[in-house]
């Protein structure tokens, strides 16, 4: 399977800065053998669109309102990001479950509302670290992904999936391969049981990846790309991940 690496900007980035780092990504993307998105903030959408548009780079949103339209003062509608070429949206991140309370009913609307509208989400799901230490790991990550499942039905084989364990976010401590990859299986398996499709599922990993510890985790059998915050930002560091990805 071919493999996503996908940046994720977070609240980082001016026009001037991200016209920088994309003219550096950019420049290489012909020797690329992995898809690779940068999901960046909402306002740069148009920005990065219009500068990725005739590479091999796609451009992706942070997160997408469940609903259709209407009054959601502050809210991005699936269909804004469809008519701005927005190729997939991050849905569920950990940091919008913690800071703005998104339970799993509602990232499974957002990944709904993604797919009606020909946009991948990609399906944040992982566990804190006193989740880890009480040994409730897989049943936090497998409940995550049940709502989403439960909410999608057979268009679950569109998704892309992102095992982001919270304690590796933005800490410098990263799973070990073995680790991220035990974790992995179980989700596979249970998309596995979900969808016949599911063979198609790309399942990535996220938390400190970077340009050391990429190609081990990447040549893992179930981990199928990465979710990069902090490397994201560096072109360098960036493209190191990007050529660990094939
Ligand atoms: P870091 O790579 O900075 O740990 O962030 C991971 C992440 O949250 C990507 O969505």
């Amino acid at each position: 399977m071919k493999k996503l690496i996908a940046g994720n900007w977070k609240m980082n980035g001016l026009r001037d800065s991200n016209a920088a780092l994309l003219a550096a990504l950019t420049g290489s993307s012909r020797h690329w053998q992995c898809d690779v998105a940068v999901c960046v903030p909402s306002v740069y959408l148009q920005q990065v669109r219009d500068l990725v548009a005739g590479t091999d780079l796609s451009c992706g949103a942070q997160d997408v309102s469940a609903h259709e339209s209407g009054a959601y003062t502050g809210e991005i509608s699936a269909d804004m990001l469809r008519d701005l070429g927005v190729r997939y949206s991050i849905v569920g991140h950990s940091e919008r479950r913690h800071y703005h309370g998104e339970t799993d009913a509602l990232v499974a609307l957002k990944a709904q509302r993604a797919l009606a509208c020909g946009i991948t989400p990609i399906v944040c799901v992982g566990e804190t670290l006193a989740e880890r230490e009480s040994g409730q790991t897989e049943d936090v990550v497998r409940r995550q992904l049940a709502a989403v499942i439960h909410a999608n039905g057979h268009c679950i084989s569109e998704i892309v999936v992102a095992y982001e364990p919270i304690w590796a976010i933005g800490s410098g401590k990263t799973a070990t391969p073995e680790m991220a990859q035990q974790v992995h299986a179980v989700l596979r398996m249970q998309l596995n049981a979900a969808s016949q499709m599911a063979q198609r599922i790309r399942i990535l990993y996220g938390g400190s990846m970077n340009a050391t510890n990429a190609r081990s985790l990447l040549a893992q059998p179930d981990i199928d790309g990465g979710l990069v915050g902090g490397a994201s930002l560096k072109a360098d560091d960036f493209l190191s991940i990007i050529a660990a990805a094939y």
